[in-house]
């Protein structure tokens, strides 16, 4: 793991090089390629992207093409055997941002062959497949790490840190809502959009900042929603959903989360998207905007449609310095340094063990797949709820850790539960 002037590195590969690559991956291997990644625990740390994979090729060239001297020569892989071809390499970590439905046979391929691993959230749609993950990870003594940059974004730390200061005091209910633009599940996403829904897709971001932030038991999970302009009115295709979440802390009290989700809000919307929460506690209220954070921008001929009236300049946002340089920067683009940064000090620092910090790292809630089970157990319930409507059987409720098992679905009328998932949430 050295390269030809003796620097320590950690070689990445990447598996889906679409919108999120673009914005957030791309942008950290640039940089890193031009400054390298330095810490005092670790030293200066080459991480260069040696490999790509992706279903036709054609975005890594496209990218290869345009990045020209802004990276190092890399490998691309695609179609069938694109993702051995990519671990044949020898990657130290990979990052996956393939479709969701598509994580988890990757993710197992990469843990299998002993790399680290990044994977996009949701990480994956299933208990047994995250037992089966974390397992391989354990086994081989890798870090399993997921991407949920809002738990980095600032006015999400604030709200942490209030509350777990106990500024904030006992969250009784709150809601959230992320709505997308129709180009997203019209353009961005119409090759694999077929049999999925927004909520798995955004709503998880919201799902992992209140089990984050408000640390406390899942109960119970219901949800909704409607169909009939991504695909038909009644085929099993969303175009927006309704979650419920209800939560029971320690003191026995309860608290009831709704996150709302679309992907078919007009284009012309004034946003990129719209997000908003509100959260209510015993002594207290925080409401939260993150497209209206102050700026409002009219540009004739542009807003609203290439460029955006309301911007998230704390996300993703690309800058002139004052200093002249260009940059693009973000929580987006912190979130994968970070994780890096993570597995730097894993490799390459001295302080204590490997397996001390692998420990260390493994502990870390807000991004370690072990960490991941009531998001997880939100999702698959999300799923099967919908699943279900779809089918004809509208208002499942699914129980977690009831007498029956770690995962219920009880449909109304019918006396016998559908066990999701056996074991202990
Ligand atoms: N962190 C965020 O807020 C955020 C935002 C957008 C997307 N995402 C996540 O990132 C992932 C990808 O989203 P996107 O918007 O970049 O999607 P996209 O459709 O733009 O890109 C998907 C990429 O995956 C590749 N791919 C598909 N199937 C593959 C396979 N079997 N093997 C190898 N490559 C394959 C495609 O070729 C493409 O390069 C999703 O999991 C999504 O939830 C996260």
């Amino acid at each position: 793991m050295t390269d030809m002037i003796s620097r320590p590195s950690l070689k990445a590969g990447m598996i889906g090089i679409g919108m999120i690559f673009d914005e957030t991956y791309r942008p950290f291997f640039e940089d890193t390629h031009a400054a390298g990644l330095f810490d005092r625990r670790f030293g200066d740390v080459e991480v260069p992207l040696t490999a790509v994979a992706s279903r036709t090729g054609r975005r890594a060239e496209a990218y290869r093409e345009a990045a020209g001297e802004k990276i190092a020569s890399f490998e691309s892989f695609h179609g069938e055997g694109a993702t051995a071809a990519l671990l044949a390499a020898a990657p130290d970590f990979v990052c996956v941002a393939t479709p969701d439905d598509r994580h988890f046979e990757i993710s197992r391929d990469i843990l299998t062959a002993g790399c680290h691993l990044l994977v996009e959230k949701p990480s994956v749609l299933s208990l047994d497949q995250l037992d089966e993950l974390t397992s391989l990870a354990r086994q081989h003594e890798v870090l399993a790490k997921i991407v949920y940059h809002k738990l980095l974004d600032p006015d999400h730390k604030k709200l942490r840190t209030l509350y777990a200061d106990g500024v904030l005091r006992h969250v009784n209910s709150g809601y959230c809502t992320l709505l997308e633009p129709k180009q997203i599940s019209g353009d961005q996403f119409s090759e694999w959009i077929t049999g999925r829904n927004p909520g798995t897709y955004v709503a998880v971001h919201y799902i992992k900042l209140i089990d984050f932030s408000f640390p406390g038991r899942l109960k119970t999970v219901t949800a909704t929603g409607q169909r009939g302009l991504v695909g038909a009115a009644d085929g099993p295709t969303w175009d927006s959903t309704q979650l419920r979440m209800i939560y029971e802390y320690e003191s026995g009290r309860e608290a009831a989360f709704d996150i709302h989700t679309s992907w078919v809000t007009p284009d012309n919307f004034p946003g990129y998207v719209e997000q908003e929460v509100q959260f209510r506690f015993d002594n207290g209220l925080w409401n939260g905007h993150s497209r209206k954070r102050g700026v409002e921008c009219t540009v004739e001929d542009q807003t609203p449609i290439s460029i955006k009236n309301s911007m998230n300049n704390h996300y993703n946002g690309t800058f002139l310095e004052p200093w002249g340089e260009r940059s693009q920067r973000g929580y987006g683009i912190e979130t994968i340094e970070r994780f890096v940064r993570e597995l730097a000090w894993l490799e390459h620092s001295e302080e204590g063990t490997r397996g001390e910090r692998l420990a260390t790292l493994a502990s870390l809630a807000y991004n370690d797949l072990a960490a991941d089970r009531q998001t997880v157990a939100t999702v698959q319930a999300l799923e099967a709820i919908l699943e279900h409507q779809a089918a004809g059987e509208p208002d499942c409720v699914v129980r977690v850790n009831d007498p029956a098992g770690g995962l219920v679905l009880y449909r109304p009328g019918s006396e016998t539960p559908e066990v999701l998932y056996a074991g202990t949430v």
